[in-house]
């Protein structure tokens, strides 16, 4: 008997992500059905699956599922829903979004408990996304790191993957909208080592696009801690890559992974669709 009945569900590495088949996101899931993602998503921490045909109202119905959806934009989004943001890069545009490792708003003090990325339109060759696992960055480090990350809190902002050499050209349009109020320009102090709500795992809560120093160090003793777990967490042993087909779509839990977009389709055009789930305050226990 395996462990689940009303879907399949197979890794696609050692460290996190699995595809999940048997289930058509158009159609909502009956409770049996949604119980089994939620188990799964709980395991493997990104789920993928494939050849879905989701019109935005659809992507909003499939992410409403997992919780309350972020409004992303201040103003309307471009298909007339906030919660949807169309992350898209053209054959003449030299940045791709998220091309550096990151989770997904920590600059937020309530930052999302995931995300969902759903392909349009993808590059021949190339655009794959990969994805990081904390929890196993976590378990990989020596029992005197873990003691004293636990007493570590670092400031996160948003600036750096929204600035011109983090790949913010891409969100122009949201610039205009943008007002002094927005998130996006705020800070937020995190934990260094989160503690997942749901499975009670410890997780690096550390990224390299938004993690801006740790408090109470020095620049210096803060930057070189910072560089060692920007290379530990982005260790091959902890990370899976996912390569997209139109209808592909990924499901990130955003309090134990990072992500990662490869920028390695000049000349070609990609479109993604994206939300994000609201999630909880981060906290160490
Ligand atoms: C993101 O960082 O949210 C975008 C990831 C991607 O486009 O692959």
């Amino acid at each position: 008997m395996t462990d689940y009945e009303r879907i399949t569900v197979t890794p696609i590495s050692g460290a996190l992500g699995a595809e999940v088949g048997g289930i058509d996101l158009r159609e909502p899931s009956d409770d049996a059905t949604q119980a089994e993602v939620d188990r799964a998503f709980l395991k493997h921490h990104v789920l993928f699956f494939r050849d879905q045909q989701l019109e935005p109202e659809r992507l909003l119905a499939f992410g409403s599922r997992f919780g309350e959806l972020n409004v992303l934009q201040p103003l309307v989004g471009p298909d007339g829903l906030p919660e949807i943001m169309r992350v898209t890069k053209e054959p003449d545009d030299d940045y791709a979004v998220g091309h550096v490792w990151h989770s997904d708003a920590p600059y937020a003090e309530t930052p999302p408990k995931a995300s969902a990325l759903y392909a349009v339109e993808v590059p021949e060759r190339g655009g794959d996304t990969l994805f990081a696992n904390m929890c196993a960055a976590y378990d990989a480090l020596s029992e005197p790191m873990r003691e004293r990350l636990a007493k570590l809190t670092a400031v996160n902002g948003g600036p750096y993957i929204y600035s011109e050499r983090g790949g913010g050209s891409q969100f122009s349009a949201r610039d205009d909208a943008r007002t002094e109020g927005d998130p996006v320009f705020s800070t937020a102090v995190q934990p260094v080592i989160r503690t997942h709500p749901e499975t009670g795992r410890r997780v690096l809560y550390v990224n390299p696009a938004h993690t801006e120093y740790i408090e109470g160090m020095s620049q210096g003793e803060s930057a070189a801690l910072l560089a060692f777990l920007y290379r530990h967490g982005s260790r091959p042993e902890f990370i899976c890559r996912f390569h997209w087909r139109p209808g592909s779509l990924a499901l990130w839990d955003n309090r134990c992974t990072w992500h990662y977009a490869a920028n390695d389709y000049p000349g070609q055009r990609r479109e993604m669709l994206r939300l994000t789930i609201k999630g909880d305050r981060a906290f160490y226990a």
